[in-house]
This record gives C-alpha cells, sequence and structure tokens, in this order.
C-alpha cells in the first residue's frame, strides 16, 4: 500500500509517499527557517500562511519524485496533533480535501508516535517492545513502545522541551536560530567541563525532565561573570570571547545530553527494555549520539537512531506510522478535530 504523508504541525511543510510502511519513495520538505529567522523563534501565524502556500507545490514534488499518481494511493495521511493549532488546521484541512477529492481515505497519525517510530522506516527493525526517547523542540517523551499502535509515555518534560532550551539559550548567545546545530558545531572539540550545570530532576525518582532551571543557570552564570556595560539585562547578548563561548556551549550541551542520557537509562532499567531509539530533532546532536550510543552499551543496551533526515521534522515518518494504521481500517472521518495538545489515547 502507498500512502501520502503530510506534515505541518510546525515549520516544515512536508509530504511522503512511503511504501507499506517502509520504503520511502520521495520526502520533499519546504523549510521555513529563513522566514522565522529573523524573529529568533517559530512565529505562528507565519507558519500557518506558509504552510498554504507551501502544500500544493510540496505535495506535488513528493508525488512526481515517487512516480506515483493519485489513483495509486490506499490512503492520504496527516498529522493532527499535537502542534500549532494554525499549522495543523492548514495540513489537516488540505489532507481531507485530497482524500475527499481523490476518493481515498483518511488517515490521522499523533506526531510523537510518528517520531518514535520512524526508526522502521528502512532496513533496521527494532525488536518489540523498545524504549524511544522523542526529542524535539516542542517535546521530550520517553515512550514504551509495545507495537506501532501501543505507545505509552513513561516521562516527559515538566517546563521546556531539550530542543526549547537549546534553542533560548543560543538565542541569548546570540546565535542564529534554530540554536540547535549552532551549538552542536561550536561545542565540538571544546571543554564539556568548562562550567558545571545544573542537571534537572537527575537524583528524584521520577522519569519526568526539567530544562527551565539550566536554561536560567545559563543566563545567571554569563550575567554573573559579563563585561556587559550598564544594567544587566536578559534581551541584551553578552560579548563572550569566541574559546569561551565555545567552552560554554559545550558544558551547557553536555547537561542537556547528561540529562537526557541518565533519565533514558533509567527508564530502561527500571521498564526492562534492552533496545532504545532515540528521535526528534535533538537525535541529531553529535555530542548526543555519541553518549546515548557509548553509556548506553556500557548498559547492555542496543541504542539506534534513525537517519538524521528522518529525526528532524518529515513527512515519510507520518506516512510510515499511518501504514499500521490503515492495514486494519483505522481510518478517520472528515470531521478529523486537529489538537494543539497530544490527543489522549490517540495512535
Ligand atoms: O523534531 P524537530 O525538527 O521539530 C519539532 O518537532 O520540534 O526538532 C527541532 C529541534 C530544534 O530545537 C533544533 O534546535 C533541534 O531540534 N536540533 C538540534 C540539532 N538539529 C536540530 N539540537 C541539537 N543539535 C542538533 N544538531
Ligand atoms: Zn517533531
Amino acid at each position: 500500500m502507498l500512502i501520502l504523508g503530510i506534515e505541518t504541525s510546525c515549520d516544515e511543510t512536508a509530504a511522503a509517499v512511503v511504501e507499506n510502511g517502509r520504503r520511502v519513495l520521495s520526502s520533499a520538505i519546504a523549510s521555513q527557517i529563513a522566514d522565522h529567522r529573523p524573529y529568533g523563534g517559530v512565529v505562528p501565524e507565519i507558519a500557518g500562511r506558509k504552510h498554504l502556500e507551501n502544500l500544493v507545490p510540496i505535495v506535488q514534488s513528493a508525488l512526481e519524485e515517487a512516480g506515483v499518481t493519485p489513483a495509486d494511493l490506499g490512503a492520504v495521511a496527516v498529522t493532527s496533533s499535537p502542534g500549532l493549532m494554525g499549522a495543523l488546521l492548514v495540513g489537516t484541512s488540505f489532507g481531507k480535501a485530497l482524500a475527499l477529492g481523490w476518493g481515498v481515505p483518511l488517515v490521522e497519525v499523533n506526531h510523537l508516535h510518528a517520531h518514535a517510530l520512524a526508526i522502521n522506516l528502512g532496513d533496521r527493525r527494532p525488536r518489540l517492545p523498545y524504549l524511544a526517547l522523542v526529542v524535539s523542540g516542542g517535546h521530550t517523551t520517553l515512550f514504551r513502545v509495545s507495537s506501532a499502535l501501543n505507545l505509552v509515555i513513561l516521562g516527559q518534560t515538566r517546563d521546556d522541551a531539550a530542543g526549547e532550551c537549546i534553542d533560548k539559550v543560543a538565542k541569548f548567545l546570540g546565535l542564529s536560530y534554530p540554536g540547535g546545530p549552532e551549538i552542536d558545531r561550536l561545542a565540538t572539540g571544546a571543554n564539556p567541563r568548562a562550567v558545571r550545570f545544573t542537571r534537572g530532576l537527575a537524583h528524584a525518582a521520577t522519569l519526568d525532565f526539567s530544562f527551565s532551571g539550566l536554561k536560567t543557570a545559563v543566563v545567571s552564570h554569563v550575567l554573573g561573570t559579563s563585561r556587559l556595560d550598564g544594567p544587566l539585562n536578559h534581551q541584551q547578548t553578552p560579548a563572550i570571547p569566541d574559546g569561551e563561548l565555545r567552552d560554554l556551549a559545550a558544558s551547557f550541551l553536555e547537561a542537556v545530553v547528561d540529562t537526557l542520557v541518565g533519565k533514558t537509562l533509567r527508564a530502561a532499567r527500571e521498564h526492562g527494555l534492552s533496545t532504545v531509539v532515540v528521535s526528534g530533532g535533538v537525535a541529531a546532536n553529535t555530542r548526543l549520539r555519541a553518549k546515548m550510543t557509548a553509556e548506553g552499551k556500557a548498559a547492555g543496551l542496543r541504542v539506534l537512531f534513525p537517519g538524521r533526515e528522518l529525526c528532524t521534522d518529515n513527512a515519510a515518518m507520518i506516512a510510515g506510522a499511518a501504514w499500521h494504521l490503515a492495514r486494519k481500517k483505522l481510518f478517520a472521518g472528515l470531521d478529523l478535530r486537529p489538537s494543539a495538545k497530544m490527543k489522549t489515547g490517540a495512535c
């Protein structure tokens, strides 16, 4: 079965065609990074309008690249939650119109479940059940994945998502949006032990995360040692010498990575899971990939990451996750309503 997936939950407009939930025939993405960069973060109103402009060409190019026509499709799949409401409304409305016009069933997909299942695209199949850490700009969530249709949350962030924390700290340091790749680049080869930052909830008996204290700790550290003239203010970009900035980025990133690795290994231990899958935009991070792999191996775990292009937002993961629903004929009606928050009980 061929499924056209459509992803518009945040700032990427994406469409992809996937065969039988595994083989990616095309994956087209229109990035809005340049549109949001002047504002230092995603502006929901702009995101919705850009999805509207991008959807027709991006769906056309996904179909053309895959060499398929609408008549070949077994379903159209859309992200219905969680995400920015305006952005989700544009994508789900568009998907409904295509399903109605082409006479194919509609499938609704949970964005986080799709991240957790993205590892199944291609040849590597983790044995079930596995532990999935979905770590992105909007979410930091640990799932027990018992099957493609049975994902249970074991822990999640109580405040900022890890990517949100990284992007906010990067913005404070005067780096360009999105901050993740910039922090990744600066931290590589620098000293991660230059400054010891807090690891939120590290010793608490919970699988939840907290990153807001870390963000504050970096701001306090920089302002406390700042060379700024006049009153200190969080909006100002401090002048930090290059070497010091690199060590600061590495030390901050190390605190994020230690928190993610620590909670993930704890979850694997407590729930008796021997395979760990790490996905979402932050899973593209070099240090996280290296440390999770090394510490996971030392703990006897199998640690898997989807390819970087399947970690960040894409529609192949939407079409892939949709296949598990479509083969059981779990279709959505045209009265489907998107939800900014995670739908409870949804696949
Ligand atoms: O999954 P994603 O593309 O969108 C959301 O669903 O949020 O994740 C985007 C997040 C941003 O916070 C971005 O800064 C972060 O992923 N990110 C990275 C890297 N590449 C993207 N964070 C750290 N290192 C990277 N190399
Ligand atoms: Zn995402």
